[in-house]
């Protein structure tokens, strides 16, 4: 990704969180609202405590007394309750709509990207970006900035009121919460360091299982499963290790600030019944002194937890506003409006094409297509077939030259329109984990009957396999479904690309794990399906492009020969050297078969 390291200003991260409330502040300014109700109502019941134990219990009779104050806490309890029910509902809400949005704008961004952004990026690390970075945003709004606020709050509102009972007595009881803030701090920015490592450990350890599990026919091919077995499990200790270690340090910072915490707290009881005995504050200002100084005292042991988990989710944040930020590349721009439905008429003119900027993979690429034309690419591995036909539905777009469509810059056209112009039968098709029905239908963009369906199938040769399945077109393909071979899945791509009925036909290879015999048909079917629709095939075979309009023989990203079978089969170059390969190959096949 080209801007992962790129980071925003803190600032900056906080005004975007800030701005993805949107819509939602009312409500998590509510929660926050309802948050510090409960906060108060919750000191305000020592504060009851208090008066009831100075006022009333001292001076009224006891029995009245008793029934007011077992009253008053279960009111103050009540209303604590509410607010915090209230509160929890309200940023509950808040996260997960907030949380919804950004999923649904993270997936439709990922949707709009380039290929050339997908060609780099790393599929599992974008599944991660869409699930986990997004949960740790949920966890920021939904837990910490909320938790953080209620530490804040309990320790405002508490502080305030022991301040209004006896100066120096609150003083007194706070003298350690900047340390305990402080050491809590760093101790978690040490834990979440650790963290980060187990993480990756962790990450280390979940790769090595999965490509061993999808690997795992090479590996018990090459019974390299000692091998295996050994680097799972140094991943495993490591990854032991770590959580050891992390869980080591979780096991001295609880026990310990808990002494300090609870020292400062006996100190606190010291003074205040000393405060006491001297009669400068009464029974019930320590009373409720001993139950405020609880509520500043332990919260803060966790505060720095909070300051460090919410900047996890900062990272997190910054991880999806690197997404956020790549250039989408757009489907419907373009210079001209095109109307109904191209002729297919190619022109490429010194046409020239470079993945990476200063390393160009086709060079000098020029050509002439007329409508319904059928052109044949042929050309060693490597040699820029699949990039020239990626060129057309503007998958990318060429560097150097020219290429038109109908007379038109192919980059004045909508991506969008193009790709609906243009059916593609990709080198390596991938099919969908749905009903094979589902997958020719795809993209058709409209309902298609059933009818419409099976025709396809049966020009792409795949109807009769179908119909052996357990449940025909109903079949789930995949993981939970049939497995199907690679010259059947090539079949059934076919036959989606002809459902969509393109007036250009890009066939990438679209026959090579297919049999002769199979082959044989499924051209037939082409051959009645190319008619009048321009056609670019690439081919290994001299019989797959035999009767192309034009055969191009590309080497190292050069045309290197050009023309019919004819021409090219009587002049000197690759196309008579594969030919005669093949043609010999044949020869000997049928002899054998003959048994001579
Ligand atoms: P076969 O399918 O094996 O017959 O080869 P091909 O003729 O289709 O070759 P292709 O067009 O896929 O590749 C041509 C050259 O471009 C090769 O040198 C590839 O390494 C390179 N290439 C292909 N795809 C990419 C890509 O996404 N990024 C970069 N940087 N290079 C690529
Ligand atoms: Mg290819």
């Amino acid at each position: 990704m080209s801007n992962t390291d790129e980071k925003k200003p803190i600032s900056e991260r906080l005004r975007g969180l800030w701005h993805m409330l949107s819509g939602y502040r009312l409500l998590y300014v509510g929660a926050l609202i309802a948050v510090a109700f409960a906060a108060v109502a919750k000191t305000s019941s020592f504060l009851v405590l208090r008066y009831m134990i100075d006022e009333v219990l001292l001076r009224d009779e006891i029995g009245r007394a008793v029934l007011l104050i077992a009253l008053s806490f279960i009111g103050l309890a009540l209303i604590e309750g509410f607010f915090t029910f209230l509160g929890g509902r309200l940023t509950a809400r808040t996260a997960e709509g907030i949380t919804r949005q950004l999923r649904d704008q993270l997936f439709d961004h990922l949707q709009r990207l380039s290929f050339s952004f997908h060609s780099k990026a790393q599929t599992g690390d974008l599944i991660q970006r869409v699930t986990s970075d997004v949960a740790a945003i949920q966890r920021f709004f939904g837990e910490q900035v909320i938790e953080l606020g209620r530490i804040l709050l309990l320790f405002g509102i508490n502080f305030t009121a022991l301040l209004l009972l006896n100066v120096e007595l609150a003083l007194v009881s706070v003298i350690i919460v900047p340390v305990l803030s402080i050491v809590s701090f760093f101790f978690f920015r040490k834990i979440s360091q650790l963290y980060e490592q187990y993480q990756e450990q962790d990450a280390r350890l979940s790769t090595v299982l999965q490509e061993n599990l999808s690997g795992v026919r090479v590996v018990k091919a090459f019974a390299r499963q000692d091998y295996e077995q050994d680097k799972f499990e140094r991943e495993n200790h490591s990854l032991f290790v770590r959580g050891r270690d992390l869980l080591k340090l979780h096991a001295y910072y609880w026990p310990v600030t808990d002494i300090v915490a609870n020292l400062q707290i006996i100190a606190g009881f010291g003074v205040g019944a000393l405060m006491v005995i001297n009669g400068t504050i009464t029974v019930g200002t320590y009373l409720a002194y001993a139950g405020m100084i609880m509520w500043i005292i332990h919260p803060m042991r966790g505060l720095g937890r909070l300051i460090v988990q919410a900047s996890t989710g900062l990272v997190s944040y910054q991880r999806i506003l690197n997404i956020l930020g790549e250039p989408q590349e757009s489907l419907t721009e373009g210079s001209v409006e095109p109307q109904g439905d191209v002729r297919g008429e190619l022109v490429f003119d010194h046409a020239g094409f470079e993945y990476e900027e200063g390393q160009e993979v086709l060079h000098d690429i020029s050509f002439r297509v007329k409508p319904g034309q059928v052109i044949a690419l042929l050309g060693s591995t490597g040699s820029g077939k699949t990039t020239l036909m990626n060129l057309l539905p503007r998958f990318f777009d060429y560097t150097s030259g020219r290429i038109t469509l109908d007379g038109i810059d192919l980059k004045a056209y909508p991506r969008k329109y193009l790709r609906r112009q243009i059916g593609i039968v990709e080198q390596e098709p991938f099919l969908f984990s749905r009903s094979i029905r589902e997958n020719i239908s795809y993209g058709v963009g409209r309902d298609v009957s059933e009818d419409e369906v099976i025709e396809a199938a049966q020009a792409a040769a795949i109807h009769d396999v179908i119909e052996t399945f357990p449940e025909g077109y109903k079949t789930v393909v995949g993981e939970r479904g049939v497995t199907l071979s690679g010259g059947q899945k090539q079949r059934v791509a076919v036959a989606r690309t002809l459902l969509k009925n393109p007036r250009i036909l890009l066939l990438d290879d679209a026959t090579s794990s297919v049999d002769t015999e199979t082959e044989a048909e499924i051209r037939q079917a082409l051959d009645r399906l190319m008619e009048a629709r321009t056609t670019f095939i690439i081919a290994h075979r001299i019989q797959s492009v035999m009767n192309a309009d034009l055969i191009l023989v590309l080497d190292k990203g050069r045309i290197v020969q050009r023309g019919t079978h004819d021409t090219l089969v009587n002049q000197p170059g690759i196309y008579q050297q594969i030919y005669d390969l093949q043609a010999r190959v044949e020869l000997e096949l049928e002899r054998e078969i003959a048994g001579v």
